[in-house]
Parts: C-alpha cells; structure tokens; sequence
C-alpha cells in the first residue's frame, strides 16, 4: 500500500543585488566592522535597491524554486509566505506574489511567526499535502528588512543585523514507495510571555485613537527593538532543545544527518549550539557573512544554496532549526 508523504521537491531563492558591507554602515552609525563580525559573523548583507519590493524578491525565488521542480506556476495549489516585512499591513506579501506568478485565483496566504516563520509555513504544508487537500504547496520566506531599520547609532545594535531576501521550496504530495523524499518530523514552540524582548511596537491597532502618532515616530518606537544578550540566551537553549526532540521523534540520531541548517541570526549563536550537541562544522553551512539576518527568508535561502552547491541533493537529510520574536521556535527533519 502506498502511503501519501509530502516532500521537499524544489527550492530557491533570490537576494537583491545591492551589497551592503559593514564598512558602508560605519558611514551611516557608530559602528565598526571589527564589532559588527565579532558578534555576529556578518560581512555583508543585501538591500533593495530603490522601487523594488517584497513581491519581487518572492516571485523570483518562487520562480527558481518551481524551475528545480520542474514545474510551473500554474502547478501550484496553494502559496504560503512567511514574512514579519509584508508588503501592506494588509494584504500582506503573498497576494502581490501570486499576481506576479501569473495566477489568478491560486488561494494564498501570509503567515506570521517571524524568524521561525518558514519553519511554522513548511509544518502547514506538510499537513495540508499529507491530509490530501493540495498536491503542491509553495512556500516562501521573504523578508525586507532594510526599509524598516534605523540605521543610525540609536538603532545600531539590531540594524546592522538584518538583510532582505527570500527563498521557496515547493512542498508536494509523494506516493512512490521508492521516493525516500519526505518531510519527517517538524516540532513548533512558542512562548508569548517574551512577545516584547524582540517587537516593533507601532503601527498598533491597539494603539488609540489612530495605530501610530506622531509621539510614536519620533520616540523611533516603529523600529524594531530587542533585548539582545536575553534573546541570545534564549535562542542558545531553545535550539538544541527542539532539535533534539525533533530527531528523537523521528527516531534519528544527530550522525544520521547529512547537513544542519539553523536560522542565520547571528553566527555565535550557531557555533554554541552545534557545539552544545556535538555537531562538526563542516555539517553546518552557513551564509550569515553575506546576508545578514533574513529573518523568514533565512532558512529556505540556505537550503536552496546548499543545494546550488551540491551540498545536499536527493535523498540527503537535512536538519533545519530557528528562533525568533514571539518568542518562536522549532525545527524541521527531512529527507530530500
Ligand atoms: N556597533 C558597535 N557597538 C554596538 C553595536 C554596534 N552595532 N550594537 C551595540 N553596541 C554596543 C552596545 O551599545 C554596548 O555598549 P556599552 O557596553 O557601552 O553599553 C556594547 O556594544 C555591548 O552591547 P551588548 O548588547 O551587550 O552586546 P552583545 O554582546 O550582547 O551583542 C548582539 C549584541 C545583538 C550581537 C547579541 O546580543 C545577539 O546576537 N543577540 C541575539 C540577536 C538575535 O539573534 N536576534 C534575532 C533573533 S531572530
């Protein structure tokens, strides 16, 4: 009897082409790129250049993801798109995307859970594929980050973090007993008592009479804010925690895996947790050095450049984990 699995059967991504080093924000803040690399492991990160957007970051990630499917837009049953920089407070991203895809009425939706949004997107895609009520999912991280961070000293401590980017993956139905590529095991987290250590707090419907003021934008509170060292903390527990519970699950031990992708926050973070478990660094790939923090986008960006590169490819196992605002965690256990 066959039975139905949903698989990760393409991925790609796209990132501007403006390159921002850390030697081009020492101009604009008091920072330096010795601080900036200390950190965080971050060179370089990428920023739109004027006139481009969210939706065109994701349509061509989309468009590269369906292309190492094999297949194409109108292929697509459903599109899922995790962002914490949508385009439009409303709609969203993913409207703008699925017309720039060509499609007409392909249901789509935005999803927040910010840095683990691909993750909290691809564990939607997993269930809606395996429960038989779409055969292809497209599922997008994408992220502009650079049009909403203060980049002057006040703000320096979360800007010179971020990147814009977005990456996708086509998530499809697998009926073929000899086909190993399946999505094994996914383990979401969340923990909203920490919801204002990592925020932006304007624009807020919460916020009366209007959801921003002018009081707000001077007090600089519709730039994101964090409390640094308590979220690294909690990111370097988090991570094993949930990666560990995820294998076991799964029934798989930490040697099975070919390649560990985690969330590119901050390259420190990622050393001390594959140190905590043991994890070589050449089964770890990073690119945090050249794009920064990419908050949705971050996770399907590497996986689609790790297997750009031929370090994974069918019937790899790929380990992947993040955190974020919210606070947010979880990770995800496949088989391509
Ligand atoms: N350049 C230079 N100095 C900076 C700076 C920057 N960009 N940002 C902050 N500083 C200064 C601070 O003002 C502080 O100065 P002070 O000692 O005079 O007060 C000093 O550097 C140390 O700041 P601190 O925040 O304690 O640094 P840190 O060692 O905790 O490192 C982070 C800061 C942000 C790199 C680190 O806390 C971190 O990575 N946290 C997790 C971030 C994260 O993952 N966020 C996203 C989750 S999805």
């Amino acid at each position: 009897m066959t039975t139905r699995r949903a698989k990760i059967s393409g991925a790609g991504f796209y990132v501007p082409e403006r390159v921002v080093t850390n030697q081009e924000l020492e101009a604009l803040m008091d920072t330096t790129d010795e601080w900036i690399q200390q950190r965080s492991g971050i060179k370089e990160r990428r920023y739109v250049s004027p006139g481009e957007t969210p939706a065109d970051l994701g349509q061509h990630a989309c468009e590269r993801a369906l292309q190492s499917a094999g297949l194409d837009p109108q292929d697509v049953d459903m599109i899922l798109l995790a962002t914490l920089s949508a385009q439009h407070e409303f709609p969203g991203t993913s409207f703008f995307v699925q017309r720039r895809l060509g499609l007409e009425d392909t249901p789509c939706m935005d999803l927040r859970a910010q840095c683990t949004g691909f993750l909290y997107a691809l564990t939607t895609a997993n269930s809606l594929v395996r429960a038989g009520q779409y055969d292809r999912v497209l599922v997008v991280g994408c992220e502009v980050h650079s049009t909403g961070i203060d980049l002057t000293t006040e703000g320096r401590d979360v800007a010179v973090l971020f990147g814009d980017g977005a990456g996708a993956v086509v998530v499809e139905a697998n009926e073929d007993d000899s086909d190993p590529g399946e999505i094994i095991e996914c383990r979401l987290h969340a923990q909203g008592e920490h919801a204002k250590r990592l925020w932006i707090e304007f624009p807020s419907s919460a916020h009366q009479p209007t959801r921003i003021d002018q009081e707000a934008v001077l007090a600089k509170k519709h730039f994101p804010r964090m409390e640094g060292r308590f979220v690294f903390k909690h990111a370097v527990t988090r991570m094993p925690e949930v990666l560990q519970q995820t294998l076991s699950s799964a029934s798989l031990k930490m040697e099975d895996v070919d390649l560990f992708l985690f969330h590119q926050a901050n390259l420190r973070i990622n050393e001390y947790v594959a140190g905590q478990l043991g994890i070589p660094p050449e089964k770890c790939f990073s690119n945090i050095e050249r794009y920064g923090n990419c908050s949705a986008g971050s996770i399907p960006i590497l996986l689609a450049e790790a297997s750009e590169r031929g370090l994974v490819g069918p019937g790899s196992l790929v380990c992947m984990t993040g955190f974020g605002s919210g606070f947010s965690w979880g990770s995800a256990v496949v088989r391509l």
